[in-house]
């Protein structure tokens, strides 16, 4: 089997997205393995989850720490002694700062609601409703300093039906989100494996 990569499921809350990256990860042949789940909520529901499914899950609680630098000093010290190569982002609620972001680059994804760029930020369903747009989609993207403005790895779109309200729109939105954050991961972590493999970080077994 080839390595696969290392990968930390950052939430907050459900972990909706989290869950499908492990039934997603239970394949042999998906090229990232997940080996943490984390979150900066400990009441989190998706901890609970991660746990069932059989994942180590555990929180780094934001309230813990005097503020937000000593808050991702953590963060990147727990990634690193779990020798993370990858960090998805599911539903994660903070911010990571420009240094934190620089320290990951490449190799942090996000899942975001919207077909971005349109809609960046909070209540993308809501807003693309006021908008009136004839579609809707979520989108999965590299994170860089610029909020949910990365490179774009992945996206899906859905349509906008008459009588929609936001939470019929975000249901639509979920299951895609569903389907495409696995496929997102499993091409970054296959590219990256093959990349530490050519460049001699990591031997094939
Ligand atoms: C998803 O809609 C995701 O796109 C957004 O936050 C939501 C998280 O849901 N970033 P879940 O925790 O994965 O169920």
């Amino acid at each position: 089997m080839s390595p696969r990569a290392r990968t930390v499921v950052l939430i907050s809350g459900r972990g909706s997205n989290m869950s499908a990256l492990v039934e997603a990860a239970r394949s042999p042949d998906f090229a990232a393995e997940i080996v943490l789940v984390l979150s900066d909520e400990p009441g989190a529901p998706g901890l609970a989850i991660a746990r069932e499914a059989g994942v180590a899950a555990e929180a780094t609680d934001f309230r813990a720490y005097p503020g937000k630098a000593a808050f991702e000093a953590a963060l990147d010290a727990r990634l690193r002694a779990e020798r993370a190569e990858i960090v998805c982002l599911a539903g994660f609620m903070r911010v990571l700062s420009p240094p934190f972001v620089e320290r990951w680059k490449g190799r942090i994804l996000n899942i975001h609601p919207s077909l971005l760029p349109n809609l960046r930020g909070l209540n993308t369903h809501e807003r693309a409703l006021r908008q009136g747009v004839a579609e809707h989609g979520c989108t999965v993207h590299f994170v860089t300093a610029e909020l949910d403005a990365g490179p774009i790895i992945a996206q899906a779109r859905v349509p906008v039906l008459t009588g929609d309200d936001a939470e019929a729109l975000a249901a639509r939105v979920l299951r895609e989100e569903h389907r495409i954050y696995p496929a997102a991961l499993n091409a970054v972590a296959r590219s990256l494996t093959a990349a530490n493999v050519r460049e001699g970080r990591l031997n094939p077994s």
